[in-house]
């Protein structure tokens, strides 16, 4: 198998931390099918309208998107830019616009967007409030938030093997933080109904990101908190900087 090779030329190309995290990614990307498709199946269901894709990756979620408007995609690093352009040539969708930056740099006008996409991106975020607010910023009235995240684990071992492994981890995975109770974060928003959630954990991949949630949260009408108002979730999120 060319694996090896390909390592070393990432290796040479990144350096050793960006070659460790892509081939995690790489090998992860041909697995994501397997592990989550049933449930992606199940919660990804419907969706129509403008779609904002936040941290595309290689397009996992592209199967999901039929005749629908136009697609944002916002990811700042393009790990194989001529399998994702394929990938895109073929969405069924009105336009496709794709923004090579990070979501917190994306300017968006406020009630723009029906769809707001993000799986396994919350992790590696720096200031998950702020994300969430700006999602919820860029979502029209009713429009919907599809999530799929690894979360802190829920029993007590599995929890101390993910504060044990975490700042390794951190390291070597994009700045994925593995302990982030990104559930409570979204449970604990007032500003969104809940559509669907379901928890579960994998039996696959490595044990510290085994926790997961999938769902979908619909921007209600009244906003109770208003604008940037979610600074009760800081309680809920436990969020480590390291
Ligand atoms: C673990 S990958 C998941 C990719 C894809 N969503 C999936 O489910 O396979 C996380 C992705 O989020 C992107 N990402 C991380 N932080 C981001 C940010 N602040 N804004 C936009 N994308 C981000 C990374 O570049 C990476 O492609």
């Amino acid at each position: 198998m060319g694996y090896i090779p390909k390592f070393f030329r990432l290796v040479r190309r990144f350096g050793l931390r960006k070659a460790i995290y892509r081939s995690v990614v790489f090998l992860w990307t041909d697995k994501e099918d397997t592990v989550y498709g049933d449930y992606k199946r199940k919660h990804f269901v419907g969706i129509t309208g403008d779609i904002v894709e936040i941290g595309v990756g290689q397009g996992a979620n592209f199967a999901y998107y039929h005749n629908v408007g136009t697609i944002t995609l916002v990811e700042p690093d393009v790990i194989d830019r001529p399998e994702l352009d394929a990938k895109i040539k073929a969405l069924q969708a009105k336009e496709v616009v794709v923004l090579e930056k990070q979501f917190e740099a994306v300017a968006l006008a406020p009630a723009s967007t029906d769809v707001v996409m993000a799986t396994l991106v919350f992790c590696s975020v720096a200031d998950s409030i702020r994300f969430l607010d700006k999602i919820h910023r860029a979502l029209k009235t009713g429009g919907r938030f599809y999530f799929l995240e690894h979360i802190q684990a829920k029993t007590f071992l599995r929890r101390l093997l993910q504060y044990a492994v975490n700042p390794f981890w951190f390291f070597v995975s994009g700045s994925c933080q593995c302990v982030k109770a990104t559930d409570r974060l979204f449970a604990a928003d007032p500003r969104f109904k809940v559509i669907s959630q379901e928890h579960f954990c994998i039996k696959d991949g490595f044990p510290w990101v085994r926790d997961h949630v999938i769902g979908v949260l619909e921007k209600k009408e009244v906003d109770d908190q208003g604008e940037g108002g979610v600074v009760y979730s800081k309680q809920a999120c436990k969020i480590i900087y390291t």
